[in-house]
This record gives structure tokens, C-alpha cells and sequence, in this order.
């Protein structure tokens, strides 16, 4: 079993690798063990010692982080293992919906295992940018048994709550506010390079003052908390300057559909407006209530 600083990663993708990197930069004996050879051979490469079966890379230490492309895979992975996890803290480091996290850390607890939910808010793999944040819920206690190990991977760890799901739901939220963020703005790129403008003219514009999203995130928060922003004038304000967008993107031959998707919101915000005769938000759309 392990001495200090002795920890077991298994999954060794990108986020496995660095996480790997991580923990032999802070000094961590880590034995790793990954489904296919070209991650546990990248992973050696690093300094960590591989384990010939899932079985020796669990009963190598108390801690195993598990960092898989979904908790699906905790199964079949953890299933090569004898089935009692007494005296393993499994730290599941992968993405996934906050209910199959819980029925996750059930099945580990079933096998007699403590479970921490870790999600990486990071800045793509790199664990060490200021911006990187571990989201982590389960048992305070727990976590704060592993905190030293948690902060040894990003700047910031935050500990959410006791609910496994609620790491993720953090994170969900946080990756479905970026996908769409990343998205329109190759959207954005696109326009402007198909039109002949400048793409570094246009960037510089767009981040000249990032402090003005910020005050929308606010104010919108604030909107929410009252059932959501808008009156049914600045609901067809923003359906018609939507129409705008899908027309200057296809007077370039530039996909639209992410617009489109985006107006078909404010149709149904004002469609539920006239049906209801008040003004319904597309907050209240999202949320299933309008
Ligand atoms: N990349 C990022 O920027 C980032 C940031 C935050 C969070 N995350 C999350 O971190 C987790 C790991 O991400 P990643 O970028 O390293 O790559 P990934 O492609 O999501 O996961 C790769 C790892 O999962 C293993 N795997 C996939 N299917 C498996 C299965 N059925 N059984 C056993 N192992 C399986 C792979 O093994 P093989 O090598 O054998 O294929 C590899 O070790 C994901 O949940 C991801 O969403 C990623």
C-alpha cells in the first residue's frame, strides 16, 4: 500500500497525462494504468511507473484518480479490480451528468470505496494556468484528507458540497456557456473573413473590453433570479437583429444555422408572450416554464 505521495492515475488521455505531469513535478510516486499502450507509454516517458493490469495499479495506493472520457467507463475499467475497494479513495476526475456521477459514487461506495467527484475547469490541459480550477464535491471531510493532493494539480481547487453531482453541475454549466461561446465566435471569424474584412481588425475589437460581458453575465444572473430578462419590444428587437446575422452570413456563404437556432428562442419567448398576453423571457423557454 502507499507511502505518502503516492498516488495510482488511471486514463491517460491529455487530461490523465497532465495530471501524471503534474504530480511527478510535485515530488508523487505515481503509478498509472490506461486501456491502451500509447497513453501508459507517453506516461512512463513522464517518470511514472506503469502497472501491468488495473488490479496492480489500484493495490499500488490508497488514491486513484480516475480521469476517463465518461463514468461509463469507471465501470468496466474498475470491474478488472478485485470487486472491494476498502481503504481506496477513488477521485474521478472525468465529465459526465451529475446523475450518472451519483450512481458513480454509489457504486463505489457499494464496494465498500470513498468517492470524491473532481471536475477540471481548466484551460485545456493546462493545469497550471491561473484560470484552472478543479470543481470538487462529495464528503467535506474527504476532500479535505486530499486536499494537499488536489491542490498539487491547478491553482484552485473548490470544494461545492457534499452532493457528488454537484461538481458537474458547475461544470456542465460552465461547458455549455463555452461550447456556445466558442461556436459563435468561429461564427463571428467566419463572417468577417468571408466578407474580406480583417479577422485580427475584428479581434481586436471583440476583446477590447471584456469587462462589458461580464456586466451582461450580472445583470442577466440578476434577471434569472427575477424569471429572466426582456419585455416583449426587446424580444422582437432581438429576433429582427438575429435576422440580420443569418442575412450577412448568407450574403457570404456563411452557415447560419447557430443563428437560427438562437432566433427560434426569441420566436418561442414571443410566440408564449402573445399566447399568455405577458411578456415570457427566453430564461422562462430554457427553463420549460413558458
Ligand atoms: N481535454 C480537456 O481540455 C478537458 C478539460 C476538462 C475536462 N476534461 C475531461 O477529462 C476527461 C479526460 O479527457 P481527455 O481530454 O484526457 O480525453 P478523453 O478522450 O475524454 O479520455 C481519454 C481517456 O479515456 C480512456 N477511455 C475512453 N474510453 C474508454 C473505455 N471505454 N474504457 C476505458 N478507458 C476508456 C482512454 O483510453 P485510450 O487511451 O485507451 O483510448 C483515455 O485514457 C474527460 O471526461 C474530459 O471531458 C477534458
Amino acid at each position: 500500500m502507499s507511502a505518502n505521495k503516492s498516488v495510482t492515475v488511471i486514463g491517460l488521455g491529455p487530461m490523465g497525462r497532465a495530471t501524471v505531469k503534474a504530480l511527478l513535478d510535485a515530488g508523487y510516486d505515481v503509478t498509472v494504468w490506461n486501456r491502451s499502450r500509447p497513453g501508459l507509454d507517453a506516461a512512463a516517458a513522464l517518470g511514472a511507473r506503469p502497472a501491468a493490469t488495473v488490479a496492480e495499479a489500484v493495490a499500488a495506493n490508497d488514491t486513484v484518480l480516475l480521469s476517463l472520457i465518461h463514468y461509463d467507463a469507471m465501470y468496466g475499467v474498475l470491474e478488472q479490480a478485485p470487486a472491494d475497494l476498502t481503504g481506496t479513495t477513488v477521485v474521478n476526475l472525468s465529465s459526465d451528468s451529475p446523475d450518472n456521477t451519483r450512481k458513480g459514487a454509489a457504486w463505489v461506495a457499494e464496494r465498500g470505496g470513498a468517492f470524491l467527484t473532481g471536475a477540471y475547469m481548466t484551460q485545456s490541459d493546462d493545469l497550471h494556468h491561473a484560470a484552472s480550477r478543479l470543481y470538487v464535491s462529495g464528503p467535506k471531510a474527504l476532500h479535505d484528507t486530499n486536499r494537499t493532493l488536489l491542490e498539487t494539480l491547478v491553482p484552485t481547487v473548490h470544494h461545492l458540497g457534499e452532493d457528488h453531482g454537484l461538481a458537474q453541475v458547475y461544470y456542465q454549466a460552465g461547458l455549455a456557456q463555452f461550447h456556445a461561446f466558442l461556436t459563435s465566435f468561429e461564427q463571428a471569424l467566419a463572417i468577417v473573413e468571408a466578407s474580406g474584412a480583417d479577422i485580427d481588425r475584428f479581434v481586436a475589437f471583440a476583446t477590447e473590453s471584456p469587462e462589458s460581458n461580464v456586466d451582461f453575465m450580472r445583470y442577466f444572473a440578476e434577471s434569472a433570479k427575477q424569471g429572466g430578462w426582456g419585455d416583449t419590444a426587446n424580444l422582437k428587437m432581438m429576433h429582427a437583429g438575429a435576422q440580420h446575422v443569418i442575412d450577412t452570413a448568407e450574403e457570404v456563404g456563411v452557415d447560419a444555422d447557430l443563428t437560427r437556432t438562437i432566433q427560434d428562442y426569441y420566436r418561442r419567448a414571443l410566440d408564449a408572450s402573445e399566447a399568455t398576453g405577458q411578456a415570457v423571457p427566453v430564461y422562462r423557454v430554457l427553463r420549460g416554464k413558458a
